[in-house]
């Protein structure tokens, strides 16, 4: 089995976040070159494209939720957004995307637990090859819902095999039926072609009156 392989196996694979970080510290400085040059990763291009036809405004402040080395925020950048803003786990992931240098802010935190982000600060949140097998899962959407501000977008992808397995499809219906965002677009759409590997690509949009979570009073006491 190719360095190559075996590492991305790994990423599938692993058991815990602990496994899972190991893989990604790793991997980090041959990233770009794998997924890119020989894999044929082609959801960030597919996922920037979608959100820049729906987000005008060049100014939005935008994260990109899982950030790993950049590669999101660098197509972002390229279409001319200025304010962008990462968000990782893996110190090591992070450090290629510092020396881009295109991200207005890089953040460390962990999609699984509560964000240290106040609520509703961010006009866009962008996560693309996260929400895949074994890495976070679809409970996520609640926190990045609360740092998107009313009239925002959220656009990410979820590896096909995770989507039928790990309960997207429900969740993703779940906050359309209770108001707390509207799905405005899903795409089937190629992932990483040489595995034949394939997404789903969705943009939802939340509501400019956001319906309270389930279980929070819609008015304060
Ligand atoms: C397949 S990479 C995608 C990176 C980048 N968005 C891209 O498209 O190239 C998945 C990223 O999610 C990060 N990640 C996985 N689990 C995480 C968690 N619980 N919290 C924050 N980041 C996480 C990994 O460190 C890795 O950088």
């Amino acid at each position: 089995m190719s360095k190559r392989k075996s590492i991305h196996d790994r990423v599938l694979n692993a058991d815990n976040l602990e496994e899972l970080m190991a893989a990604y510290d790793e991997w980090a400085v041959n990233y770009d070159d794998d997924l890119l040059g020989e894999m044929g990763y082609v959801a960030p291009i597919i996922a920037s494209n979608l959100l820049k036809d729906s987000l005008v405004d060049k100014e939005a402040r935008i994260l990109d939720a899982g950030c790993g080395t950049g590669i999101v925020g660098g197509l972002l950048h390229e279409h001319g957004y200025r304010h962008i803003e990462g968000l990782d786990y893996s110190r090591p992931m992070l450090a290629q995307a510092e020396a881009k240098d295109i991200y207005q802010a890089l953040h460390r935190g962990d999609l699984t637990n509560a964000l240290e982000i106040d609520n509703h600060v961010y006009d866009a949140i962008i996560s693309v090859g996260t929400f895949t097998c074994g890495h976070v899962g679809p409970a996520a959407f609640d926190e990045l819902l609360r740092i998107t501000r009313p009239g925002g977008y959220l656009c990410f992808t979820v590896r096909e095999q995770a989507w039928d397995d790990e309960d997207y499809q429900v969740k993703v219906g779940e906050l359309e039926n209770h108001g707390r965002w509207e799905l405005q677009e899903t795409l089937t759409a190629d992932y990483i072609r040489q595995e034949g590997a394939r997404c789903k690509v969705c943009l939802c949009k939340i509501p400019s009156c956001v319906a309270p979570a389930p279980g929070m009073a819609s008015h304060p006491e």
